[in-house]
């Protein structure tokens, strides 16, 4: 029996920041964002408004479309660099939250690969028999650990979260493959500084990204017997419309076939891929047995990809 996404959901805070509201409180200009990163705006989280209440909107939100209750999941991991506290982790408090009784739950810190390694995860304990279902939630509240005086990285970053419930699919569906991986030598380029806000080496990231966000899309597709001209669909991490055009041209695909939401909601770091994917299947681009592929990179280094065939 393969695992799979059976259900999904997000939540995007209210509050919208575009770069015309930056304009007028950074030295930047909404030409220079757009041309650069491929964002327009972003949500912002209210101040009361933490991590875990982003998580549990978007869990009750998958836990509905999977048609499940939350007594029913064995394990909660919420990935997140952004929990409400060091501890209780997010997946403890929402635990709560849902009522869900029967849960085991952690976090897990791999920046924005979090939702991928969240996914490979719950595969193996749903193809191991440990689980009937599995609550993934990639979530940040980036905005608390942003510096607003800094505009090489304040104009990158928004607030959400996303969710998958993970179990049993039929013979043929479910993550197919995987790759997961990391190069803590890189952590050096982006990371949490002494006054807890994100810093970052653009240039170096990126020439990182380009590289390893195409490798690791060939890589799960060949590892699951196919060929870069299969793919229905690639949903990459929306960090910079550029690099994201990189990996898509790497793998030969045409736009319509690529995920490409960064301009409403800027890199949301966790929630990124997950907040994508639901935006496709709401926008009906992702079908029934399509072959899908996610991936993703992020601070630590780390990165990970899965190629799926959609459908439960
Ligand atoms: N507004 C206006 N100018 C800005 C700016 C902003 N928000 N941010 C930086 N600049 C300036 C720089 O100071 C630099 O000026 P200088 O040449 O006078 O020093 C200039 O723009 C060009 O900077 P450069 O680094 O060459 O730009 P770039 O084309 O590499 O784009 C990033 C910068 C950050 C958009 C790009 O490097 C990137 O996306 N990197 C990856 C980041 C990422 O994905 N992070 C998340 C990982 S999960």
């Amino acid at each position: 029996m393969n695992a799979g996404i059976v259900g999904v959901g997000r939540y995007v805070p209210e509050k919208v920041v575009t770069n015309l509201d930056l304009e007028k409180v950074m030295d930047t200009s909404d030409e220079w964002i757009r041309t650069r990163t491929g964002i327009e705006e972003r949500h912002i989280a209210a101040d009361d408004e933490d991590t875990s209440d982003m998580a549990f909107n978007a869990a009750k939100n998958a836990l509905k479309n999977a048609g499940i209750t939350a007594e029913q999941l064995g394990l909660i991991l919420v990935a997140t660099v952004t929990p409400d506290q060091p501890f209780p982790s997010v997946s403890c408090m929402i635990q709560e939250q849902l009522g869900a009784v029967n849960a085991a739950a952690m976090d897990i810190s791999a920046a924005c690969s979090g939702y991928i390694y969240g996914l490979v995860t719950a595969k193996q304990f749903i193809e191991n028999n440990a689980y009937d279902y599995i609550l993934v939630v990639g979530v940040e509240k980036l905005s608390k650990i942003t510096d607003w005086e800094d505009r090489n990285t304040a104009v990158l970053f928004g607030d959400g979260a996303a969710a998958a419930i993970v179990g049993k699919v039929s013979e043929g569906r479910g993550i197919l493959t995987y790759e997961l991986g990391a190069d803590g030598t890189g952590g050096k380029y982006l990371y949490q500084n002494e006054k807890n806000y994100i810093t970052m080496n653009g240039r170096e990231v990126f020439k990182f990204a380009v590289r390893q966000m195409g490798q690791s899309a060939i890589n799960v597709i060949e590892k699951a017997g196919y060929t870069k001209n299969d793919v229905d669909y690639l949903i990459p991490h929306q960090a910079n419309i550029r690099i994201m055009e990189s990996a898509r041209q790497r793998l030969d695909l045409p736009s319509e076939k690529m995920a490409a939401v960064i301009k409403k909601y800027g890199n949301t770091s966790a929630a990124s891929i997950g907040n994508a994917l639901v935006e496709e299947l709401e926008n009906g681009k992702i079908h029934d047995d399509d072959l899908i592929v996610l991936v993703g990179f992020g601070g630590g280094l780390t990165w990970g990809a899965v190629a799926i065939k959609w459908g439960r």
